[in-house]
């Protein structure tokens, strides 16, 4: 399966933050955004990935994130000039994809709670047509909306609906398979302007290939479109990391524990940081893997 991160968009709604630096780079507590919807992917156990951004941030994700060799990963690049919606991804990255399948993260999304790698692996092995996953929210209107029934069986999808059917939010993570490319090429842009990746998703809906799974309590997903949100995304990984140690969307360790790259590595790309609390996590994560290798 290949990937994409949308990390496009002037984020305008987070001015003056964004005047000059990309949303997706902005700190999210320990490290830039886009770490944690890269860690969402690679803990699905996808290395070839697509980042697209705008024109003027792209030098910036690349001297970040460079080719993604030094984690085991494949990651090429992308421009989207304006945004011209979700689903734009899919014309951008139909290369990317070739004949493949397809995971869509949108860049300013945050998926943190147990047992979320397991959710992740199920989804994408009964992937059939199109996997969402849903969150409930206390303001649905500001995103796409589902309705299920009692049996968890998808009804009914929309985008940011006035009057919300249900508090069912749609997330920013997105899997299909290869009709996707196809399905984005025919798609009409909505009254907005958009390629909506709603239509996409309701389109899969029509044909009874949608499905969606609940991420319910105990799980936190967290979208980073205003000062606050982002500032409360960056409380809550302080928060966890600093009570148990242990570091959310730490893509290095991920790397290690997805077998991507050795402890060894993880280790020496610990060392280049030693300046930074984090450089030292990534030696002490590699230390006690090879110790729990050994032992
Ligand atoms: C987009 C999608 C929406 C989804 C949301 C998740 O909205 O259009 O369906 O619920 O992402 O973050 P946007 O954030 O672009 O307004």
């Amino acid at each position: 399966m290949k990937g994409i991160i949308l990390a496009g968009g002037s984020a305008t709604r987070l001015r003056p933050l964004t005047g000059a630096l990309s949303k997706q780079l902005l700190p999210v507590y320990d490290k830039p955004m886009i770490y944690y919807p890269l860690s969402v992917l690679m803990l699905g156990g996808i290395r070839d990935i697509l980042v697209i951004s705008s024109h003027q941030h792209m030098d910036m994700f690349k001297a970040m994130l460079g080719d993604g060799s030094r984690i085991g990963l494949n990651l090429d690049y992308a421009v989207q000039d304006q945004p011209r919606g979700i689903a734009e991804a899919f014309h951008i990255g139909d290369k990317h994809i070739g004949d493949d399948r397809v995971a869509l993260v949108l860049g300013d999304n945050v998926f943190h709670g147990p047992g979320f790698s397991t959710v992740l692996h199920h989804s994408i092995q009964r992937l059939d047509g199109c996997e969402l996953f849903g969150y409930p929210v206390n303001a649905p209107e500001q995103y796409g909306v589902a309705t299920i029934d009692a049996r968890g069986r998808l009804l009914s999808l929309e985008e940011k609906p006035r009057r919300p059917p249900s508090n069912l939010a749609v997330t920013g993570l997105y899997l299909y398979d290869n009709d996707v490319v196809e399905l984005a090429r025919d798609l009409e842009p909505s009254p907005r302007g958009e390629l909506e990746i709603t239509d996409i998703n309701r389109a899969y809906l029509e044909q009874g290939r949608a499905r969606l799974t609940e991420l319910g309590r105990g799980f936190a997903w967290l979208d980073m479109g205003t000062h606050d949100s982002l500032l409360q995304a960056g409380q809550y990984v302080q928060l966890l990391e600093q009570r148990q140690g242990e570091r959310i969307a730490c893509i290095e360790e991920i790397a290690l524990r997805m077998g991507f790259i050795d402890a060894d590595t993880c280790y020496r790309l610990g060392q280049e940081l030693t300046a930074s609390s984090y450089g030292g996590y990534l030696m002490d994560v590699a230390s006690r893997f090879t110790a729990g290798r050994a032992g």
